[in-house]
Formats: structure tokens, sequence, C-alpha cells
């Protein structure tokens, strides 16, 4: 909206003195735009990967979030259970603190725009480019009998999620790094050939780290659909919790005091680190360095602590889950505010395009 023609024109004095600086904060804030696959149910890893970040990052920046439900068509899903996924989605991210006031959340479905540029992108994408992204050759490897065009495409799918709100800040985890450079890339690429359009966008993370959160069995990272047992799911019960934790795998513990600690034993720790006190890691520390550690202590107090950290989680996205009128309140509120910023760019786009006919 141009600032000029701002209802805000009729109001006097200091009301629209106010009013003027909460537009221009939203004006200045950097828009912020990240995408949750609905397949599969959440977990550690993705709360301290992901949606921490956004629970953080919904204060300083004019943020968009939505489910991928398009991304998730690839594996073609059963119909009757995506509703189920997208609501549990929406959520568990309210669970852990995302504000729909604040933030657009949003059903990706919900946004013609999107598959509109999504098209218009695709003619700027080419097919040797996107069989060479590492994550299309792993569906190819592991699901060799589905191999269907919109995979190949997903990364034009996800750079139209990106570009349609003029995202700049891309809050994802290590593995989606690859496809915001290419988004980065088709920005790029309508900007040269059609005039300058869209900004540059970058993944975004507070830490330079990128956390990897560990599985309980010491192989690999928690999963949504692997490790199922060694995984600690936002929605997993109290029992299920402690149960997985007690099965984490130790050893007969360290023989020489400071020893260097095997990377399973690293893992209990660094889940430790997350959602104990500090005073109780480091008890646990000394103890292990002076060879006085008992692994099935620490456990069962890693899980009374994991279990406190998982608990009101899960309590609050159960409620709401029981609650389906308020959920679909939050994803057509959420539509709303992007579809507002969306049909802009879109206009925008076909105009650039050529695509201006009367
Ligand atoms: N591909 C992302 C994932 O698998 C999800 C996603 C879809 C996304 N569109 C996006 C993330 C746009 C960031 C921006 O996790």
């Amino acid at each position: 909206m141009i600032p000029g023609l701002w209802p805000g024109i009729f109001l006097t004095g200091s009301a629209c003195h106010a009013a003027f600086l909460y537009l221009a904060a939203v004006m200045s804030k950097e828009i912020v735009v990240s995408g949750i696959r609905s397949t599969g149910y959440l977990h550690l890893g993705n709360y301290f990967g992901a949606m921490r970040n956004y629970v953080r990052m919904q204060d300083d920046f004019n943020c968009y979030f939505f489910v991928a439900d398009y991304h998730a068509l690839t594996t073609h899903p059963d119909p009757k259970l995506l509703r189920e996924n997208v609501y549990r989605v929406v959520a568990e991210n309210v669970a852990c603190g995302l504000d729909p006031e604040k933030v657009a959340l949003y059903a990706q479905s919900d946004i013609p725009e999107i598959p509109e540029l999504y098209l218009m992108l695709n003619m700027l994408a080419y097919k040797g480019e996107l069989e060479k992204v590492p994550t299309f050759k792993d569906k190819v490897r592991s699901q060799p009998d589905n191999v269907n065009a919109g995979l190949l495409t997903y990364p034009v799918l996800m750079t139209a999620d990106i570009l349609i709100h003029k995202g700049v800040k891309v809050p994802v985890g290590k593995d989606q790094e690859q496809h915001v450079e290419m988004a980065r890339n088709f920005a790029n690429r309508f900007n040269s050939r059609y005039g300058e359009t869209f900004p540059e966008p970058y993944p975004f993370n507070y830490s330079d780290q990128l956390i990897k959160i560990p599985s309980l069995d010491g192989a690999g990272k928690m999963s949504k659909s692997e490790n199922v047992n060694a995984t600690i799911y936002l929605a997993d019960d109290d029992d299920l919790i402690r149960k997985k934790v007690m099965k984490a795998k130790t050893d007969a513990g360290p023989t020489e005091h400071n020893s260097e600690m095997p990377d399973y034993i690293q893992n209990i720790f660094q889940l430790m680190n997350l959602v104990s006190s500090p005073e109780t890691t480091e008890t646990f520390k000394a103890a292990y360095n002076g060879c006085t550690i008992r692994y099935g202590d620490m456990k069962k107090q890693l899980a009374e602590d994991m279990v406190n950290f998982v608990r009101p989680i899960r309590e609050k996205s159960m409620a709401l889950q029981q609650n389906p009128s308020q959920i679909a309140k939050i994803l057509k509120e959420g539509a709303e505010k992007a579809r507002e910023s969306s049909s802009k760019t879109i206009a925008d786009a076909r105009k650039k395009i050529g695509i201006n006919y009367y």
C-alpha cells in the first residue's frame, strides 16, 4: 500500500502519528518465509532446528510460516489423512509458542498465487540443473517407482513459496540450504530477464552452528519416519518418552579420569543440555570425568526433564486439536494475510512478464 494513500491520513494528531509509526515498523521489518512439511509427526529435532527459531523470529520480523501440503503430495498421501496432518502441524506449532496474531500461519494450498508463480518459474528452471539436486537424486534412489515431475520441480515450488512474499530470510535446516540457493538463482534469473522484481533470499539461523539432534540409538539424527523408537515426538506421552530415553545406548562407563566420550554418550549429554538445568548437566559431567557416573541415573534424570519439557507442548497441542474450528480460524486468517502480500507480488510478476491485456 502506498503510505500517502493510507487511511491514516484521515486520523489527526497523535493517533495519526502512532498509526504511522506502526505502519512504518511493519513495512521496515525484513520478510521471513518458511514451510513445514505436513507428513510425519514433529519431533525434538524439528523443535530445536526450526520451531524454536520461528518463535524467536516472530517479534523481530514480518513472518510467513506455512504448512507445505502441496509439497507433501509428491508422495501421494491418503486424502482421508491430509486434513488431520495439516491440523496437527498447525496445532503443534502454536503449542510451541508460535502466535497466529503475530505471524501469518497458513496452508500453502490456500494461496493460489503460489502455483501461479511456480508455473512462471518453471519456464526458467532447466531439467539439467533440477536433476543434479542431491535431494532429488536421493529420492530417485529411494523411490524409483515414483519419480514424478513434482519431485523434480520441488525446488521451484519452494522458490515460489519464498518469492511470493518477496522473502529474504529463510529459516531452514542444513538439508534445505541448497534449495534456498536455487531460489536465489531463480530470483536472479527472473530479474535479469524481466527486470528487478525479487530480492535474493538467504538461509537464516540464529547461531552459526546448525544443531543436529541425535537419535537415542547413537545412529544418525531424530527423524520423522526412521528411528521411531529413538526419536522423541512432540506427541509422545510421558511413559513412551521414559521408555525411549531409558533404552538409549550407553556402556559400562569410563575407566580413566577425563577420558574422551564416545559419540552415543555425547549425544545423551547434548540432549541433557537442551532440556535439563545447567547444574544437572554439570553434575553428570563431573561424575563422568571422575568415573563415578551411573548411566541409569543419568537417563532417569534426562527422562524426567524430557517429560517435563514435552508435556506442556503435547497438552496444548492436543487441546487445540480437540477444537478444530479454532484451527480452521487460524488457517483462514493466516491465508488472508498471506494473500494480501501474494496478490501484490503476482500482479507485479504478471506485469513484468507482459501478461497485461486490459
Ligand atoms: N522443503 C522444506 C522441507 O522439507 C519445506 C519447505 C517447503 C520450505 N517450502 C519452503 C522451507 C519454503 C522454507 C521455505 O523442510
